[in-house]
């Protein structure tokens, strides 16, 4: 394609790339695939750009998901159900789907995987929609004069842009964020989840009274919303997408990171622990319970949660059928392993290739899929 820019040229071999490796996989002819590259090619020459069809960013969407090196849960790639909305580009049109999926995904406990995409642009600034939320649901954290922070000390930074953007907050631990998207002129629209749509959990412990008066709860949907999509050349800056929990992300993560929720020291003393001395382990009991009592509440409250032993093995079980399918496997170890009792449980004794392929989501910020979080 020699009348071409580079970037099309590129945008091409990004098509054709993704375009071959989703027929093969689907089991298409070559005649069908010929075709399908032809037209591409073809539409990119006049347009400087192609379409996707819905299978294609369908299947596009599951590989990215397939492809997440960091991410325990790929056995259940193919579940991923897809809302196309990348013809949408008003921003309450974009708000109501993104209640939609909500809903969809929660499934009243019974959670299921969902991503919602927006439409494709070459650069951020000029993405018809763009979500400013790091997750569509999560909770404020507001800094005090002493220094101390209420909430999430996660948020801190985009609860400050809501309450410039006029957002009325309680100035509770627990306040859920409203949903800021950014339009490509510019502007900023904020608008609050209806509550009824919000899911959460209250967490008690199955053992002990104290441990349900610590006033704790979490929220049932993980839904990444600030990474970027990319399929066969397109990018997506606004596809957000769930799973469900791991146990240790909410309990020994967002709960007891002394950085975040920091409940380990209220922990031990529900429990009466003795915590003169780290090396007594209290810590170490403190979010073992902290974890028992986690799971106990999600499984009362009927909503999906899974542990870290359940977890890796079934990051096992995708290591398998890929294997069987001819696929090698790719992994970050650092993200695989759970950030508690990492030996007890089979991927630590692995080692994984931490190579990137597309598609996949990508960190916005970094341009990477390295970053943490
Ligand atoms: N670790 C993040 C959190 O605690 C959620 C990341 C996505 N997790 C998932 N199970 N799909 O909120």
């Amino acid at each position: 394609m020699p009348s071409i820019h580079t970037s099309t040229e590129q945008l091409y071999l990004d098509a054709q790339k993704f375009i071959s490796q989703y027929y093969r996989e689907t089991e298409k002819s070559k005649e069908e695939l010929t075709s399908r590259l032809d037209q591409i090619e073809d539409e990119i020459e006049n347009k400087n750009d192609y379409q996707l069809t819905l299978d294609e960013l369908s299947y596009g969407a599951k590989l990215a998901w397939r492809n997440s090196n960091r991410c325990v849960g790929r056995l259940f790639w193919k579940s991923l159900h897809v809302i196309d909305a990348r013809s949408i580009t008003s921003p309450i049109e974009a708000f109501k789907k993104l209640c939609e999926h909500i809903k969809l995904a929660t499934n009243e406990g019974n959670i299921r995987s969902f991503i919602t995409i927006f439409g494709p642009s070459e650069n951020r600034s000029s993405a018809p929609i763009q979500i400013l939320n790091h997750q569509l649901i999560r909770y404020a954290g507001y800094l005090q004069e002493d220094g101390s922070i209420i909430g999430d000390p996660q948020s801190v930074e985009f609860t400050k842009l809501c309450i410039q953007l006029g957002w009325e907050n309680v100035g509770s631990h627990f306040d859920i964020l409203p949903l800021v998207i950014k339009t490509n002129d510019g502007q900023l629209h904020l608008f609050e989840w209806p509550e009824d749509i919000i899911l959460e959990v209250p967490i008690t412990h199955p053992a002990n009274q104290g441990g349900s008066e610590l006033g704790l709860k979490w929220y049932a949907v993980p839904i990444i919303s600030d990474m970027l999509l990319e399929i066969g050349g397109q990018k997506f800056y606004a596809a957000p997408f769930n799973g469900y929990y791991m146990s240790t992300e909410v309990a020994t993560r967002n709960l007891a990171d002394s950085h975040r929720y920091n409940q380990l020291p209220q922990i031990a003393q529900a429990f009466k622990m003795d915590t003169t001395n780290k090396s007594m382990l209290w810590q170490d009991r403190a979010l073992v319970e902290l974890n028992t009592a986690v799971l106990h509440s999600y499984e009362i409250a009927g909503v999906k949660m899974v542990d870290h032993h359940t977890a890796t093995k079934q990051h096992q079980q995708f290591e398998q059928v890929e294997n069987k399918s001819g696929r090698s496997i790719t992994g970050d170890w650092t993200w695989l392993v759970p950030p508690m009792s990492g030996s007890l449980c089979p991927v630590f004794h692995q080692e994984f290739e931490n190579r990137v392929r597309t598609p996949n989501f990508f960190n916005k910020e970094k341009g990477c899929p390295f970053h943490k979080n």
